[in-house]
């Protein structure tokens, strides 16, 4: 049966890029966390925007202000609220491609170099679907570079979603931009609630994954983070911050003004299943 608009844009808009650090399956705990009230909703490390979407579709009378450094993800959120139809055409042809033989398809893809808007992010998100593991990872001069993933069948143009998505960014309460995190301190104000959710601090030396740019999130971007938390405190803001369970992020927040709350959390990232389990992770709030 061919669904109609109406019907398709009934779908509860979802993440439509899976994102290293995603926190999807943490959501039922985030959301204990969260104040009762707050007027604009920043997260200003957007990534594929679980909280954000969970909370479009929950809560009336808050404004969004989201903000990612990745240009190309960015990008993604600006041509699916622009140019779905154009999209999603493009994304058909990949999916038709894909089809005859994926393997050689796929490695051409992740070696072009599009310039039109609407074939760089239908690139983006047709290897975010067939590429190892559907993670985003780039090296140093920032390239693509993941493998392609074992699949028989990806979804490649999951429409309904996408339309759904969309037809939820064009409302005027939802602003997004590519900017580093700083930005945020010139924009929220007392009542506005801020969630960050950065590249973790590696709590063991195996453990780093910091590539979602070509620029690795390092021990100073952390201090920057930890002042602007407290600036932002200290202007009323309501702040919550995720991150690893690691010594030196403790030792940052370790004044009276954070609550500090360990939560379990499995890293599906890690592509050994046997060490997805028995993760411990740190929510961190001044409210
Ligand atoms: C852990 S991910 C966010 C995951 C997201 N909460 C989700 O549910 O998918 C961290 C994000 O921070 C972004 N990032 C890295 N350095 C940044 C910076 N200096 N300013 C803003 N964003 C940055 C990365 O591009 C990445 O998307």
């Amino acid at each position: 049966m061919k669904l109609q608009y109406s019907q398709i844009t009934q779908t509860t808009p979802k993440p439509f890029v899976k994102w290293a650090g995603g926190k999807r399956q943490l959501l039922p705990i985030i959301e204990q966390n969260l104040p009762e009230k707050f007027d604009t909703y920043f997260e200003p490390f957007l990534g594929g925007g679980a909280l954000l979407f969970h909370l479009l579709s929950t809560k009336e009378n808050v404004t969004y202000s989201v903000s990612d450094l990745n240009s190309d993800l960015v990008l993604a959120y600006t041509t699916i609220r622009d140019r779905i139809d154009n999209l999603i055409q493009s994304l058909k042809n990949h999916e038709k491609n894909y089809h005859k033989n994926s393997k050689e398809y796929y490695y051409n893809i992740r070696d072009s170099t599009p310039r039109s808007e609407i074939e760089k992010t239908s690139r983006l998100l047709f290897l975010n679907r067939t590429c190892f593991n559907g993670l985003y990872r780039v090296n140093s001069s920032g390239k693509f570079n993941v493998p392609l993933g074992r699949y028989t069948n990806p979804n490649i143009v999951n429409e309904e979603n996408l339309r759904s998505v969309s037809s939820i960014l064009q409302s005027n309460k939802v602003s997004i931009k590519c900017r580093d995190f700083e930005s945020v301190l010139n924009d929220a104000k007392k009542g506005d609630l801020v969630y960050f959710d950065p590249p973790y601090q590696p709590v063991s030396d195996t453990a780093n994954f910091t590539s979602y740019t070509n620029r690795d999130f390092t021990l100073d971007d952390l201090s920057r983070l930890s002042e602007l938390c407290h600036k932002l405190d200290e202007k009323g803001c309501k702040v919550l911050l995720s991150n690893s369970d690691s010594k030196v992020v403790s030792k940052m927040f370790s004044n009276k003004t954070w609550n500090i709350s360990k939560i379990n959390a499995n890293r599906s990232i890690n592509s050994n299943s046997k060490k997805r389990t028995g993760h411990f992770e740190l929510l961190i709030k001044n409210y």
